[in-house]
């Protein structure tokens, strides 16, 4: 096998000028919050509940980026803790601070990804908090919007299932309750959308008419997407291209 390894390594150093290796991958976080930026965007590992594992790892790796996307992936196993979220590796746009809801006419977002093995329990789902207060801290807010656009697995939003809605041209169950004070809003897709384009004022403006969002007294904080994992073996989420903008 040795022999074999050394063989590979060296013709895979030939083949690759430096240039070409950093364009591949920008950045390798392994660390519980490994953080990256640039662009007006940034990827966090974000591994906030790996505490709820009995074993496992995870590492986030940005693979490039521009100002109108970055292309990211993430690598997880995961044991223990079976009804527990082991993290949020994700890729947000650095939001502009001061922007109420009702100040922003346009979220539009791209993404499109796949996952290695679905053979798993984890969602796919962008995450954005507001608060009333501007500069209320980013890992939570007053309210929630969660976006899964795609379920793998026994698992399930906060809260209860309101019933089926269309929002933003497609149907999507939403479910509503509480995480502690804040008040989360989760649109969950039928069947995974592994391409997904979509303007997320959309969901905003229809919380404001059904649900009493309060869209003139909340600021945005996060605009982000990733996954959730709640357990499962060595597999990969891959990020062709994320992009998302607040104007
Ligand atoms: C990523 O998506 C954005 C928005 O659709 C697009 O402008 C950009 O060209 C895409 N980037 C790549 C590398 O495909």
């Amino acid at each position: 096998m040795q022999p074999f390894l050394l063989l590979f390594l060296s013709s895979v150093t030939a083949a690759s000028p430096l240039t070409a290796l950093d364009k591949r991958q920008q950045a390798t976080l392994c660390e519980q919050y490994g953080y990256w930026s640039g662009n007006g965007y940034e990827v966090n590992n974000n591994n906030w509940g790996k505490d709820s594992a009995s074993g496992g790892h995870q590492c986030t790796y940005v693979d490039s980026s521009s100002s109108s996307g970055v292309a990211w992936h993430t690598t997880w196993q995961w044991e223990g803790g079976q009804n527990q979220v082991k993290s949020f590796a994700n890729c947000g746009l650095q939001v502009p601070k001061g922007r109420t809801i009702s100040s922003i006419s346009n979220l539009q977002t791209s993404i499109s990804w796949s996952y290695s093995n679905t053979n798993i329990r984890a969602n796919v789902a962008y995450d954005l908090f507001t608060a009333a207060d501007p500069n209320h801290a980013t890992s939570s807010g007053d309210y929630e919007l969660m976006i899964w656009l795609a379920r793998f697995g026994d698992v399930y939003p906060i809260g209860s299932s309101q019933g089926h809605v269309n929002v933003a041209g497609q149907d999507w169950e939403l479910w509503t309750g509480f995480n502690g004070n804040m008040r989360v809003y989760s649109f969950v897709a039928p069947s995974p959308r592994n391409s997904f384009s979509a303007n997320v004022k959309d969901f905003f403006n229809y919380l404001q008419s059904n649900q009493g969002f309060p869209a003139s007294s909340q600021y945005l904080l996060i605009f982000q997407a990733g996954t959730e994992p709640f357990t499962g073996g060595e597999t990969t989420l891959t990020v062709n291209n994320y992009s998302a903008r607040v104007a």
